[in-house]
């Protein structure tokens, strides 16, 4: 029998895991291993198990495909993850049963792909046994360990593709546009995209604003003759009183939805400055749709890394890009903690420097502040 990976993704799709999958089957192959990938994440390794064998053939052509060939799932069964860095544990037969999976069908390594609560459960698996190892996926590029997880860029490209747009029509009206962007609790979304679609403020769950400061950007753009603005606004900042807004209360075993504070922005600029003010959602809009070229070469490195790691058994480890290197860390230590921006970090100051306000008091100070090297523990951007 040949040796045997299998391969899940799990949680919320995002560009570049047909990207994953495509490259863990050719490095395998080559390495003499045949991969088998689990349907609609862990749900496919307990009772109805349900896989199918991957091959050259079979994932031809998705390198450049959104979404995920073998399905996934964020909701059910197995869900580890209930509100920001608070975790649940799993039913610890239904865990036996799917390390079980894997011993029957002789895998040697499970590659699981996920955010940071899919890599919490890949992490209870790997404490019962499972030979896990991990790649970070997520939008919302809220992983620690790695600097960048792939469909972050991808999504990033759908917003600044969105202001764009956005931007002629804002400066045809006048119009203020308030721009809802995701990213959980973390602005990485709304600060890149932000930059690169010339947004104006960038409100984002690191750094507290009031709408004083919102209005006040506004009201001096419109007195330097640009009439328009655009704001871009994470879904997870939360408003001056500290509240988030929710699309719905949190259940006991799911993590709140979050979504909404774009349409209150607007109105409450509308409401302050009678003026014309419009919100766009762009939602999953930026889940979809083909990986970023950035995106297909991340996810490949770390699919390939991933076998990597199985063929040295280093298992209960996550690949993490580390530039100029791909390293790995343990999984646990990978989901310890969410990975914010850093309101010192260099972006921010870079934005700040050239007019950017995000909504603070720093925002309406003088035009340029010296720069300063950025500070924070961990690496970024
Ligand atoms: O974590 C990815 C993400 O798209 C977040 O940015 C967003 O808050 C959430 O998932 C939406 O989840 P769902 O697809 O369950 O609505």
């Amino acid at each position: 029998m040949a040796k045997r990976i299998g391969i899940l993704t799990s949680g919320g799709d995002c560009p570049g895991l047909n990207a994953v999958i495509r490259s863990v089957v050719k490095t395998a192959s080559r390495h003499g291993y045949e991969v088998v990938g689990f349907l609609r994440g862990y749900e496919g390794l307990v009772d109805p198990v349900s896989y199918t064998t991957l091959t050259y053939k079979n994932t031809e052509h998705i390198l450049n495909q959104g979404g995920t060939i073998l399905g996934s799932t964020n909701r059910g069964r197995f869900t580890a993850k209930v509100g920001v860095e608070q975790r649940q544990q799993i039913d610890p037969e239904l865990l036996d049963e799917a390390v079980q999976t894997c011993r029957q069908l002789q895998v040697e390594g499970l590659i699981c792909v996920g955010g940071d609560g899919s890599l919490s459960i890949a992490q209870q698996l790997f404490e019962r046994g499972a030979p896990v190892v991990g790649v970070p996926k997520t939008i919302d590029n809220d992983l620690s360990a790695t600097l960048f997880t792939f469909g972050f860029d991808s999504a990033v490209d759908c917003v600044t593709d969105a202001l764009d747009r956005l931007h002629t029509t804002a400066a045809s009206h006048d119009r203020v546009i308030v721009l809802e962007v995701m990213g959980r609790h973390a602005g990485w979304i709304a600060l890149f995209a932000g930059i690169s679609g010339g947004g104006d403020v960038i409100l984002i769950p690191e750094i507290s604003w009031t709408f004083e400061n919102v209005c006040q950007t506004i009201a001096e753009r419109d007195r330097n003759g640009k009439r328009f603005t655009l704001v871009v606004v994470a879904e997870g900042a939360a408003l001056p009183g500290g509240e988030l807004v929710t699309q719905e209360n949190a259940e006991q075993d799911r993590q709140v939805r979050l979504g909404g504070i774009g349409n209150f922005v607007a109105r409450e600029i509308e409401r302050r400055m009678s003026r014309e003010t419009r919100a766009v959602v762009l939602g999953h809009l930026q889940r979809g749709g083909a990986p970023s070229a950035f995106d297909r070469v991340l996810a490949t490195s770390f699919g390939a890394h991933a076998v990597r790691l199985v063929i040295e058994g280093r298992l209960g480890q996550m690949v993490c890009y580390d530039p100029p290197s791909f390293t790995s860390v343990p999984i646990t230590e990978a989901v310890a903690k969410i990975r914010q921006v850093d309101p010192e970090n260099s972006t921010v100051i870079a934005a700040r420097a050239m007019g950017i306000s995000f909504g603070d008091s720093l925002s309406t100070g003088p035009a340029f502040r010296p720069l300063t090297a950025a500070a924070g523990s961990q690496p970024q951007p």
